[in-house]
């Protein structure tokens, strides 16, 4: 074998077994005991967890908010992904003005192509909808892109959909086995108040998140429930933040409709407290954080089931983009946060150590439920074998003070600096290649590769 991992904890959604791994060829070879076994090399992974590589299905990299881009392109985006121990990530091709959800993937796929180091794949983000558009959706899907994203907010920058095309795009996707995923925030609403704050010069952060009430988030999930139910589209629900909203799905899932939420760990660990700070702008995301019993519910949702997936929204700003100039307000802040490295120690740390979650849910909601429900469940999602030799060796007792200098995102700033983690990955493995040993990088970039992704497996 090319490599075996020795002596480790290997941490399965339904279990956890102490075994060793046997790599070749890129993949997992065999489970067992394998000391006896032929290798050129072995890691000893004693008092160690080994997890299936993360899977992190929502990142913006390389990606134009307002007046910025992004810091990171797909090298950078998807380094910093495996300091984090993710091995695939998912990102979006979202349509531009002038482009067909084809085109937009076309250039997207340029963009990735021969820099990821990392595998990714791609949701189909549709802005608006021509006929080509709808039309080339069946064959879209066919060639791996088997979920896609639509805003149900952003009218001013031009990126809302209008009812007609949600439900139109929901009624093809559910005729072609794909999954339609929403930002669900009422425009108007969000408009309407922004406008109302602004103008009586209530115009710094905290004003961010009242004007993005969580009645926003509530009514779009709500409706977007109900065209789900109607079409039998099964139904994504990004970002979920809001005690309602998690009500909704929850309500929505017993009887029967097929919709499925993810959250994130700032959404998880942070509250609208921090837009009083001075740093407050480098807190601006879209839905915005919200109150503690919004937290409180959100882990109770990963709890129940009724939330199946955690991932990062990385969208990787820095504090110079994110800074407020003279003469404007909070509107004027691009939103986004970078977090595809810290998704991992944070969800151990505040799930697992402080005993909301067990160690294979957390797999459930980082691994297996995101390679299930987004098609890649062959390949990924679990340490079984014949499939990649993704892996992440974890370290249960190293501590971490996360500091902004020490992060490996394209930024300088993490909104979690200073908080105090136990539990941290200390090697990521991809294809059975060792890419991040003990905080050194040692990848290449272009080694990850577009996965053409299969249809959900429905849960
Ligand atoms: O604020 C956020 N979440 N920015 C990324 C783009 C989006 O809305 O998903
Ligand atoms: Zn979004």
């Amino acid at each position: 074998m090319d490599l075996v991992i020795m002596n480790g904890h290997l941490v399965y959604a339904n279990r956890t077994i102490k075994a060793d791994v046997g790599i070749e060829k890129g993949l997992i070879k065999a489970i067992g005991k394998l000391n006896n076994a032929q290798a050129v090399e072995r890691i000893d992974a004693k008092g160690k967890f080994v997890f299936p590589g993360i899977i992190d299905v929502h990142n913006h990299i390389n990606h134009i908010g307002g007046e910025n881009k992004t810091k990171d392109d797909f090298f950078m985006g998807t380094r910093s992904a495996a300091f984090g121990g993710v091995t695939t990530l998912l990102d979006f091709a979202m349509q531009k003005r002038n482009e067909t959800v084809l085109t937009a993937i076309k250039r997207r796929r340029s963009e990735a192509d021969g820099k990821a180091c990392i595998d990714y794949g791609l949701h189909g983000n549709i802005t608006h909808l021509d006929k080509e558009s709808l039309e080339s959706i069946p064959k879209i899907i066919e060639k791996g892109y088997s979920s896609f994203k639509l805003f149900m907010t952003y009218r001013k920058a031009g990126f809302i959909v209008e009812d007609p095309i949600l439900y139109e795009v929901m009624q093809t996707v559910y005729n072609n086995n794909g999954i339609v995923g929403i930002h669900a925030e009422n425009d108007t609403i969000c408009e309407y108040l922004t406008d109302k704050y602004v103008s009586a010069g209530m115009i710094s952060p905290k004003y961010h998140a009242r004007s993005r009430p969580n009645i926003a988030e509530a009514e779009c999930i709500s409706r977007a429930i109900l065209f789900a139910e109607h079409t039998g589209s099964a139904l994504y629900v990004f970002h979920l933040t809001t005690h309602e909203g998690v009500k909704l799905v929850r309500d929505a899932k017993r009887r029967g409709v097929k919709v499925y939420a993810e959250t994130c760990p700032h959404y998880l660990t942070l509250t609208e407290e921090v837009y009083d700070r001075n740093d407050a702008q480098n807190f601006i995301m879209t839905p915005p954080l919200r109150k503690t019993e919004d937290v409180e519910a959100l882990w109770e949702g990963i709890q129940d089931n009724t939330i199946s997936i955690v991932s990062s929204d990385h969208c990787c700003y820095d504090t110079v983009q994110k800074k407020i100039r003279s003469g404007q307000s909070f509107r004027d802040i691009t939103p986004g946060i970078p977090g595809n490295e810290t998704l991992l120690p944070i969800m151990y740390h505040y799930g697992v150590n402080s005993k909301r979650i067990t160690i294979n849910k957390m797999i459930e909601l980082l691994s297996l439920n995101p390679a299930r429900l987004f098609g890649m469940q062959q390949r990924k999602g679990s340490l079984i074998p014949g499939a990649d030799a993704d892996l992440v060796i974890f370290d249960p007792d190293k501590k971490v003070v996360l500091d902004s200098n020490e992060i490996h995102m394209a930024t300088d700033y993490t909104p979690y600096a200073g908080m105090a983690l136990t539990g941290y990955p200390v090697k990521t493995i991809f294809k059975g290649e060792v890419i991040v040993s003990d905080g050194v990088f040692r990848g290449k970039e272009g080694a990850g590769r577009f996965l053409a992704r299969e249809k959900p497996d429905f849960f």
